[in-house]
């Protein structure tokens, strides 16, 4: 493996923002940080997307669609919370490839992974894991999954991406909802029949009910309970499955206790009211799918009271509420699953995961577990070699301590965001997070936009989500020093837009 290179100097402006000082690192401080080799500091000296990105993104455009190409990254000299691109541009990463990077880029405790001689099959060969699994499959589980499984919650599948866990864990709604419909029996030689040709008996009419700004990935199934934007939908022939609002909370969720609590009341009831009426139309819901915190829609929040309600709804009507932990699952929340916060009375029945956690997969209680092969299956189902990097990032996260870690720089993050807010009330509003997992809302989605690009060009990558939002997804490897840097930009940014 080439040596990753180079480190960047210090920089030394400290801003005052009225309210609260703040400042990149200088040079008399060393940077807090988790590698050692991660440069101090954003360098920028080209446009971004800069020349060579530009020329890759026409040669790349020759073979495919390049609409959503933003730049063209070097992935060897990208390091820590810093992302290079092929100008030479450093970015301070708080994006992190969609929310998918737990410790930062070429950690160096993966790289140690990658290079040991006991783990190089495992890298070269990727077996079909459902069928033959190498002899170590079961301890590797044990080690990197099951040593984080939510509370409650001992049966595990792993699969490639988050579309095909959530497809998968509605699959296996589906199976436990229909064996207990035929009350243990098997199925009759009609519906092994028909469900081949693709109707009932063996193809039911079922559904899953979902909420208003879910999203859960973009292939059919999960498509049908996805409700963001029409980029992600048109043309596709989904299911008329039942959608129920999803809260439209105030923020601060503490300072807007009543209404909060009466529009939770509003949507939980909606809930009842399509699970009857899905009932009456021969289409019953064999499970409930949420996110704990609406992403893509746009990071909308539900407080703990919601969930509880909706778990003692699901319990009501004896089917699986099943958390999408796929964006908030792996500590970015300062826990290690968003669902924890809640205080349920019991594990929710299926937790699906990808994106941080490196590999695709659910958690599941116990009767959703298939009792026939090949039920929930496919050639990989998974890829060990996922198994060792993720050994690794559960390790780390335990012996350094990254959720309190995560938890101290959400709330520095989140004052920060407050502030801003405060101090520029026409412009940012809705200020929001749970550890580093935080959002602020621009007054509308031509200066969210125009605020990410000058960002990007002073050196900060960040998300949007939602109509007019910004969205936080950085590693668990964040430091008070790279909130600085972000908010010393970003009050340069939004400054600039006032004046
Ligand atoms: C909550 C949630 N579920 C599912 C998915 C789909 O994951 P993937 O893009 O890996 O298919 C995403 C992706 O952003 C997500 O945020």
């Amino acid at each position: 493996m080439a040596a990753l290179l180079w480190s960047t100097k210090s920089c030394v402006s400290i801003i005052s923002r009225g309210l609260r000082t703040y400042g990149t690192p200088s040079a008399s401080k060393a940077v807090m940080k988790s590698d050692p080799l991660e440069p101090d500091a954003p360098v920028v000296h080209t446009a971004i997307p800069g020349p060579r990105s530009q020329e890759l993104l026409t040669e790349l455009g020759t073979i495919q669609n390049t609409g959503a190409v933003q730049f063209f990254v070097d992935y060897e000299r990208s390091r820590g919370n810093y992302l290079a691109d092929v100008d030479g541009n450093v970015m301070l990463d708080l994006f992190t490839q969609i929310s998918s990077v737990p410790l930062g880029y070429n950690h160096p405790r993966l790289v140690k992974a990658l290079l040991k001689e006991e783990n190089r099959a495992t890298l070269i060969n990727r077996p079909a894991l459902g069928v033959f699994p190498p002899g170590d499959w079961s301890s590797r589980l044990r080690n990197a999954l099951l040593s984080v499984a939510p509370p409650g919650l001992n049966q595990v599948q792993t699969m490639a991406c988050g579309a095909c866990s959530v497809e998968h864990s509605q699959k296996a709604m589906f199976i436990a909802y229909q064996r207990r419909q035929r009350g243990g029996q098997p199925p009759s030689p009609e519906e092994l029949q028909s469900c081949v040709e693709g109707h009932a008996p063996g193809s039911p009419n079922l559904s899953v009910l979902s909420f208003t700004n879910g999203f859960h990935g973009r292939t059919m199934g999960a498509l049908a309970v996805t409700h963001t934007k029409w980029v992600h939908k048109l043309d596709f022939p989904v299911p008329d499955w039942p959608c129920a609002s999803f809260p439209n909370l105030q923020y601060p969720l503490d300072q807007f206790h009543r209404e909060n609590r009466a529009e939770e009341d509003r949507c939980l009831d909606e809930v009842k009211e399509r699970l009857h009426a899905w009932e009456k139309k021969n289409c019953p819901v064999a499970g409930i799918i949420v996110e704990p915190i609406q992403s893509e829609g746009g990071d909308n929040h539900a407080t703990s009271y919601f969930f509880q309600g909706l778990q003692d709804i699901a319990n009501d009507h004896e089917i699986p509420l099943m958390l999408d932990e796929v964006q908030t699952g792996c500590g970015a929340t300062g826990k290690f699953w968003a669902h924890e916060h809640w205080d349920l009375k019991d594990a929710p029945d299926i937790v699906c995961f990808s994106k941080k956690m490196l590999t695709g997969g659910f958690f599941y209680k116990d009767h959703l577990r298939p009792q026939e092969a090949h039920r929930i299956f496919n050639t990989w189902v998974g890829d060990p070699s996922k198994m060792i990097f993720l050994e690794e990032v559960v390790n780390m996260i335990k012996e350094e301590g990254l959720l309190q870690r995560v938890k101290d720089t959400g709330s520095y993050l989140l004052s920060g965001l407050y502030d801003m807010q405060t101090k520029y009330p026409g412009i940012l509003s809705k200020a929001r997070g749970l550890g580093t997992y935080c959002a602020i809302d621009f007054k509308d989605a031509d200066t969210r936009d125009k605020v990410l690009n000058e960002l990007r060009q002073k050196g900060v990558h960040l998300g949007s989500c939602g109509n007019c939002t910004i969205r936080f997804r950085p590693t668990l490897a964040l430091f008070r020093d790279h909130v600085d840097i972000f908010l010393d930009a970003f009050n340069s940014v939004i400054g600039g837009l006032k004046s």
